[in-house]
Order: structure tokens, then sequence, then C-alpha cells
């Protein structure tokens, strides 16, 4: 049963189980539903950044052709507060005159077809009183919030560590703003029943929107159903329940119609979140042989006024390296943006830029190999608590890396190395990722005619959930892949967390471990009770499956089948549920170990032209146990291509004036094309995590990280110029 040791179905390359209905179009995306009756919603939104609305003219949308309401803070219904979460619900949109950012919804408009929505929600008229916009992270009228997390962390004395170091560091990073952009437009699908509520929505934790609409509706939670079974991107975009969802509801409410509203391009870029903005300090001490002394990481990032936001920047700091004195602050300033949010690496993407670049720095400044500098500073244990890592193979991804990289052809100096009219740089950076789980529960069943279903409430964003767990089922069942279906994305089933955090994975599968035991102990108690069945006396440790039929550890003949059971008791199917709950490290005796990583890369910079182009990516991923390697490389060139768009491309422009995004179309706002993204060289390491059962580490995220700070590496090192802001455009390189 912990045939994860020695796996046969999982590891493999399989193609992702939901793939045929993906490219053939059959797969029901949120936007692909529709229900009979069915109406549109469009929205209005401010055009100011701040102040309060005076004047509302909804006239001309009411009588505008087909509109059936139009729904302002006037004569929209008051509504509740979201639930306590991890990620805070933006309040219920539409409640008052205040205007919080460009963007904020002012009103919603129900007509028959979404051209007429649209049309109708341009003739909406607001006036409005403005106030003066806060848009700047330097702005001292702003507020502040320190230590927003209580995650600001400090031991020994950063002091005297920098005063007794024979070099230092003390360098200050900015990265922009991103939008996360998933593909797939933002769509909720709302039909009430009564005080009954379904709702087909892209997110990536429709648990919590349950909780949500539940409690800002005030009906019970029970009566609401939430359905995404497909989901087209999100990169975290999905992880909180935006207004636009709350107006779906509220707007099908009230017209007693099922109600579709589906963002828009532009409306995406203000109403589902984005990457904040980071000032970022670091100062590095060390020795004259590279012994880190000190490490002080400060970090600002932007927030919206209302908002919230998890973004340990500085907290990178605290995991990677060993040091005796480290420092590591983190503080958020509220602004009038529209709300910053996760997106793909809160936090990790930009405090390793400052991190790893300030490392690259510290190297230069010691006439050392930058990847000398990290092997030196190699933290063998979790420099906080002192606990033994649950597994690190950190080590391992840099010497398998320079090795596939050519690391050893470096030249020492910057402008070293050439080709052509090319200068060459190599760059590299190391990544400690964070770990993260919550809970999960997940049911299996395995029914008469030897398939099996296994269930939980979460999403697959892309990812390939349905596929790795398909396979993680089916070799814990001991049953062949074909036979098992995966099901999810529906809160009727058990419930499950958020897509996120790079968690999913060994949350669930963590639990469908447990489903799993606890349904081969059901199946041995019933078999138990007849005391001539093979398996009786026998406990789960006691047994294996192979092909359906549970039988004795190396006494293949001696067993019966899943089916033989069920018929023999007169059941058509058993089921069983599982927890996964993660373990305090200080019980478990180590330090839960996320993903590790290390990317090498290659950049050519044209001098004249200030052009930079990638020419060749290195990466090499400590991921744990990988139950895809398919999909997990898949995962780290996805991340990676987005971590170059973050080095190179992405940035959110908001215009200081307005408070408007200057560039809210994927027209305007850049990201990497195929011409941008060189062959990208994926290689795992390292073995199955020992924190939990299942032995996974998560790696959704990882593959952003540290790409923006080894491309910026690799530039200092063909031309020179330390670049010390994300995106490196060609002005900062003429
Ligand atoms: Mo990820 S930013 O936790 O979806």
């Amino acid at each position: 049963m912990t045939t994860v040791e020695r796996p046969r179905i999982v590891g493999a390359g399989t193609d992702r189980v939901d793939g045929p209905l993906k490219v053939t179009g059959a797969a029901p995306y949120s936007n692909d539903v529709s229900l009979p009756g069915m109406a549109h919603a469009a929205v209005a939104r401010a055009t100011i950044a701040s102040g309060r609305i005076t004047r509302l003219d909804t006239g001309p949308a009411e009588s505008a052709p087909g509109v059936l309401a139009v729904l302002t803070h006037l004569n929209a219904p008051r509504l509740g507060s979201g639930p306590e979460s991890l990620l805070r619900t933006p309040p219920p949109p539409l409640q008052d005159d205040r205007i919080l950012y460009y963007g904020q919804y002012v009103a919603v408009v129900v007509a028959d077809t979404p051209e007429q929505a649209r049309a109708a929600a341009r003739r909406v008229e607001v006036g409005y009183e403005r106030a003066e916009p806060l848009l700047d992270l330097d702005d001292p009228r702003a507020e502040r919030v320190a230590d927003p997390w209580g995650s600001d962390a400090s031991w020994g004395d950063v002091a005297a560590g920098l005063a007794r170091a024979d070099a230092v560091v003390d360098a200050s990073y900015t990265t922009a703003e991103n939008t996360n952009n998933p593909l797939g437009l933002f769509t909720t699908l709302a039909a009430w029943d009564g005080d009954a509520l379904t709702v087909h929505d892209s997110t990536q934790w429709p648990v919590l929107v349950r909780a949500t609409l539940a409690r800002m509706f005030g009906v019970p939670e029970a009566g609401v159903r939430v359905l995404a079974p497909y989901v087209g991107g999100g990169f975290g975009a999905g992880l909180r329940v935006w207004p636009h969802v709350v107006l779906a509801a509220m707007a099908a409410r009230r017209t007693r119609r099922p109600v579709r509203l589906e963002l828009a391009r532009p409306e995406m870029f203000t109403g589902i979140g984005h990457r904040p903005a980071t000032a970022q300090r670091v100062r590095l001490g060390a020795t004259r042989d590279g012994r880190l002394t000190a490490i002080e990481h400060e970090s600002v990032s932007t927030l919206s006024i209302e908002g919230d936001n998890i973004e340990p920047c500085a907290s990178v700091s605290t995991t990677a390296y060993a040091c005796p004195n480290v420092s590591t602050r983190d503080q958020q300033v509220r602004l009038n943006i529209p709300w910053t949010n996760s997106m793909r690496a809160p936090g990790e993407a930009q405090g390793n830029f400052a991190l790893e670049s300030a490392m690259d720095e510290l190297a230069y400044m010691l006439g050392l190999d930058p990847l000398e500098l990290r092997l030196r500073n190699y933290a063998e244990v979790h420099p906080r608590s002192g606990l033994p890592w649950s597994s690190k193979a950190l080590r391992e991804c840099y010497e398998v890396g320079a090795d596939r990289f050519g690391w050893a052809r470096r030249g020492a100096e910057p402008s070293s190395m050439r080709e052509g009219d090319w200068l060459v740089g190599y760059g590299l950076a190391g990544v400690s990722y964070f770990w993260y789980q919550a809970p999960c529960r997940a049911r299996v069943t395995v029914r008469g005619d030897g398939t099996a279903y296994v269930r939980s409430a979460v999403t697959d964003i892309g990812t390939g959930t349905y596929t790795v767990m398909t396979q993680l089922s089916a070799e814990l069942l001991g049953l062949e892949p074909g036979r098992v279906t995966f099901g999810l994305g529906d809160t009727g089933m058990p419930p499950g967390p958020q897509a996120g955090g790079s968690g999913l994975t060994a949350a669930l599968g963590n639990a469908v471990h447990a489903a799993c035991r606890a349904l081969l102990r059901a199946f041995l108690d019933l078999a138990g009770a007849d005391p001539a069945s093979p398996l009786a006396g026998c406990g789960a440790d006691d047994v294996t499956v192979t092909d359906g039929r549970i039988h004795r550890v190396g006494e293949p003949g001696r067993g019966e089948s899943y089916t033989g059971i069920l018929a023999a008791h007169g059941l058509e199917e058993l089921s069983a549920d599982g927890d996964s709950e993660p373990r305090r490290a200080e019980e478990a005796g180590m330090a839960p170990a996320g993903p590790f990583g290390a990317r090498f890369v290659e950049v050519r910079v044209d001098p004249e032209l200030g052009r930079l182009r990638v020419a060749r990516v290195v990466s090499v991923i400590d991921g744990g146990l990988i139950l895809n390697e398919k999909l997990a490389r898949s995962q780290i060139i996805g991340g990676t291509v987005g971590g170059i768009g973050m080095a190179m491309f992405e940035e959110t422009v908001t215009d200081r004036g307005t408070g408007r995004i200057a560039n809210a179309t994927l027209g305007d706002y850049l990201v990497p094309v195929n011409a941008d993204v060189p062959d990208l060289d994926v290689t795992f390491v390292g073995v199955p995590d020992a924190y939990n059962p299942v032995g996974v580490k998560g790696v959704g995220e990882i593959g952003l990280v540290g790409m923006a700070a080894a491309i910026a590496n690799a530039v200092f090192h063909a031309t020179g110029r330390r670049i010390r802001s994300v995106p490196i455009t060609i002005d900062d390189l003429l």
C-alpha cells in the first residue's frame, strides 16, 4: 500500500487525462456553461482612483435595449462580509459611495445578451468628487503596515556581523507590478432557486467561494454549490472571491434569472488582483573567504486601501543561507490601486531577485565564483530552527546544473565572453522555496465493476491535478489508471484547499493516501469477517493490491479481489474518506522543506542596441517525489517563461495622474513570446520528502523563482552593468 516507495504508475510521463477534452473544446470552463433563461451582466467601473460618487444617472442604461436591471450602491442589497480566510475576501461591491481605486465597480447591468449589457453599461453616468489619490510607494501620506504576517525575523547581531565583515554589499532593488493574466477570462454564472445558489466560477478555491457567498447573502452554506471542474489558468488570481463573483449572484437574485458575468481583458487588470511592486534593500557582510557574517533584508510592497496580501519578500533571507546574524523586515504601503494579490510565487519571486542579486554582487566583490559563494554558505540545516530539513538536494541542483550548463567555461571577469557582436554572460541563482500545506479531505469509492472514483472539492488550474491524482490513486489502489476516475471542482465533494502556495499536490496526495488506506482497512474488515478468507487476520500493512486483488505481501496467491469481496457481501460499492493535516515541525523533529532549485542562464547583449536575449536556461529542481515528470517539467517550463517575463517584459503601468492602468490589454502588457524563450533544459533531482507519506513537494511556483536574478546576474557578467530593477529594458542597457 505504500507503493510510492516502488512506484509503477507515478513518475511516468503520462499524458493529461483531461487533454482530449481540452483540445476538443469539450471541457466545460465556466464561460462555456449555459442555462435556460440565462441573462448576461456587464460592469461599469470608476474613472477616478479616490473620492466619492456624487451623482448617478442610470436612466439611459435602464432604457437601453434588452436591459433587465441596473444595480448601483443606491439600489443594491446590503450584504454581509466574507469569512475569515487566509486570503481575505474584498468587501462586497456596491455598498457605498466611496471610490478607492480606478476601475472599482460602480454598477452592474443585466440584459438579455452580453452585447446589450456591455452597451448599456457604457451609458451609466457617474459624477464624482475627486480626492488626491495615493499612488506612490514613497507617498508620506500613505499608511504603512509593518510586519503584516508576523514573519519578520531576527537572530544574532546584524550590526556586529556587518562590522566584522571584510566585504559589505548594500544595495537597493525594485520590482514592478505585474498582472497575472490567465488566458481564461474569469467568468461567474450564478443561478438561484429560492435560497439555494449554484455558481459556476473561475476559481482556485471553490470551498471559499461557497463560504463567502453563503455569508454575504445570508443563506445556508449547504444550499450553495460551486462548480469549477475546469479553470483557464489562475497564477494566484483565482485565490480570492472577487467582487464580480458577488455581482453575478446579486444580479441573478434581482432578476430571478441565471446570470453570466464574464470579465473583459481590461477588467481582468483591475478586478482579480496583481503582483505588488517592491522596493527592497539588502545588506550582506562576508569574510574574505566568503562566509556570510550578516544578512539584512528589508522590503516595502504595494497594497490596496482595504486589501491584505501575503507577500513575504524579505523572508526568503531566513531560509536561504547559513548565517549567524540575520534580520528581515517586510512592510506594505496602502495605495489607491486595485487589490494586490498572489501572483505565482508571491514574495519569493521578488525577494529572491534582491537576495540572489546581492549574493552575485558579493561574489564579484570578493573575487569568488558566484556558485562557490553559494556552496560556502550552504544551509545544511534549517537556518532559523536548526532542525534538519525533511529533504534537501540543493547541492545536487547546483552540481548537476553546473555540469549540464557548462558553468566551468565561464570567464571570471565581466565582459570577458563574446560571440560576434554579442556580449555573452553567464548568471545563476539558487532557490529555497517555502513550504505550505493546508488541510484536505478526499473520498475514494471502489465499485462492483472494479472501477474507482476518487474526489475532492479542489481545482485543476491547468497544472495537472486530474492526471497526477489519477496516477497516484491507481498506484495506491492497485488498479490500472484506466479504471480510476478522479473528480474535482464541485463543493458537493469532500472539502479541499486552494490550488495555491504550491501546496495542493502534497495536501491532496496525502488525503488520497489516507483515504486509500482507510478503504483498504474497510475491505479487510469485510473479508476478515469470514475466517476462511485468505485475508483473515490481515492488517493493512500485511497486504498489497495488484490488479484489483488484495493479497498477502509476497504471496500473490493468497488474496481476494475488490469485486469478489463486494459481491460476497452483496455490496455495490465501498467508500472511505481520508484527511491530511500538516504536522508541526517541532513534533516531526524536522523542518518541512519546500522545493529547491538552481537556475543557470546564458544571455546575449548587443551593446550597440541594448538588446537582451536569453540564450539558454538550465534548471535543476528538487521537488521530492515527482508524480509525473512530463507535467512537472511543464510546470517548470511555464514558470520559467513567467520568470523571463518578470525579468524582461512585464510591468503594469499606472498613470501617476489618474491611477488608471495605462496598459490593460494583452497588446500593451508585454509577455514573452516564443522568440523570447530558448529551449529550456529541466532536470529533477532529490528523493521523496520525509515530511509526508507521499513524499511530494510542490513545483507549481518554483519555476518562476530565480529567473529574474539569474538573468540580471548574467547581464552583469556580459556587460559589467548591474541592473537592480526589473523588468530590464533596452534603456537600462544603452
Ligand atoms: Mo499561487 S500565486 O499560490 O496560485
